[in-house]
């Protein structure tokens, strides 16, 4: 059974889960998007909060939505205001997952996804959720994190 991470990372974090599932078996597809925030923290938390709270979908640069090789899918996203990011709202709308073995990876400041997860619940009814805590300062939980829809 082909495995894929469709990932987005905008510093780095997702970056780290995709060298553990790479080395797992899966095929890797990192996400980039014409979209940035500010260097100004304060800024770039008000316009990446406000644009994950509206669920904003900024344009895909070169994305590969050919998933018909693959039985298994994992959705990579950072949590921005507690939701998932932008760039990840793109990609489910660009991805037609259907029929596959649906499942996301969140990484976040908190270790926690709460509203991420609600929606994902209501898109996908038996997708498996994973929320790791800065994986590129916690990378013995990335460790643990096995063959998840198995
Ligand atoms: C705009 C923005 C908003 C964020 N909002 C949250 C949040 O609501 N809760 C949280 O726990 N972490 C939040 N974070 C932290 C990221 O989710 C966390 O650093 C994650 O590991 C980043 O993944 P990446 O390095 O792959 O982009 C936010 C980060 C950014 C840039």
């Amino acid at each position: 059974m082909k495995k894929l991470f469709i990932y987005y990372s905008y510093t780095g974090n997702g970056d780290i889960v995709a060298e553990h599932l790479k080395s797992l078996g899966y095929e890797i597809r990192k996400v980039e998007a014409n979209y940035k925030l500010s260097k100004n923290l304060f800024l770039s938390m008000m316009k990446g909060g406000f644009d994950g709270f509206r669920g904003k979908k900024p344009k895909l640069n070169n994305y590969d939505n050919n998933i018909d090789d693959y039985e298994e899918v994992i959705i990579g996203s950072p949590i921005w205001n507690g939701r998932l990011a932008p760039v990840c709202n793109s990609i489910l709308n660009e991805t037609n997952l259907s029929n596959k073995h649906v499942s996301f990876i969140l990484y976040s400041g908190s270790g926690e996804a709460k509203v991420a997860i609600k929606k994902i619940s209501k898109l996908f009814k038996n997708a498996k959720v994973v929320v790791l805590k800065e994986p590129k300062k916690y990378t013995n939980e990335v460790e643990k994190v096995g063959l998840i829809n198995e």
